[in-house]
């Protein structure tokens, strides 16, 4: 993109996942914006190990990059559990693979603070060069049972602030209001929409925000 997106025009973002589920909270994040995702169906997500989301979030777009010049995003996400010192945090996926929703209850058993915090990163680029990271975190309480059928992950577990709702117990819509990808994502869509006005630099430094 050489020249400003007019309002009218529609915006499309490819995003690199595996998740369905990340893929239609995505959707109803950017759609906010008229902004319209699709999956990049032909790429997978490169996890490397790092204890940082956006460091993992950035190197898996730098190798996306290499193969497309398509506006794409990676996103990185996680939950930190206050009482184990942020444990899961960028292992969120593996330790719900192994020790799941169970595991995590079994650590809080006898827990003083239920306290944690999910927080997405999430890395943009543009002509094969990555622009702007975006990272938002939502905080909340994990609770002594599981409740609500919907979404995925450790949704069934936590209650945000300010609500008594599990995620899994929220429809999308109003996960959208609370979660940390939707916050992320809403950061890129309102940086996009204002660089847009101007032109995006094609050789823009990444930043962070
Ligand atoms: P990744 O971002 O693909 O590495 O996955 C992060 C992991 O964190 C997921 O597999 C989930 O277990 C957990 N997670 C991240 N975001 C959410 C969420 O919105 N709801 C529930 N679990 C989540």
């Amino acid at each position: 993109m050489s020249e400003g997106v007019g309002t009218q025009e529609l915006i499309e973002f490819y995003f690199v996942t595996g998740n369905d589920q990340k893929m239609e909270e995505a959707n109803a994040a950017l759609g906010q914006y008229d902004i319209h995702v699709s999956k990049l169906e032909e790429f997978q997500k490169l996890e490397i190990q790092s204890n940082d989301l956006e460091e993992i979030a950035s190197t898996a777009l730098a190798l996306v990059l290499q193969r497309t010049a398509k506006p794409v995003f990676v996103e990185d996400s996680g939950l930190f559990v206050h009482e184990l010192n942020g444990f899961p945090g960028p292992y969120s996926s593996f330790v719900y693979e192994t020790l799941g929703v169970e595991g995590i209850l079994k650590l809080l058993d006898s827990a003083k603070s239920r306290k944690a915090e999910f927080r997405s990163s999430v890395a943009f680029g543009m002509d094969g060069k990555a622009v702007a990271n975006f990272s938002s975190a939502t905080e909340g309480v994990i609770q002594l049972q599981g409740r609500g059928e919907k979404g995925f992950g450790f949704d069934p577990i936590f209650v945000p602030m300010w609500t008594q709702k599990t995620f899994a117990e929220m429809e999308l819509k109003e996960k959208t209001i609370y979660s940390h990808r939707s916050k992320a994502l809403s950061k890129l869509a309102l940086w996009f929409l204002n660089e847009s006005k101007k032109g995006i630099p094609k050789e823009s430094k990444p930043q962070s925000t």
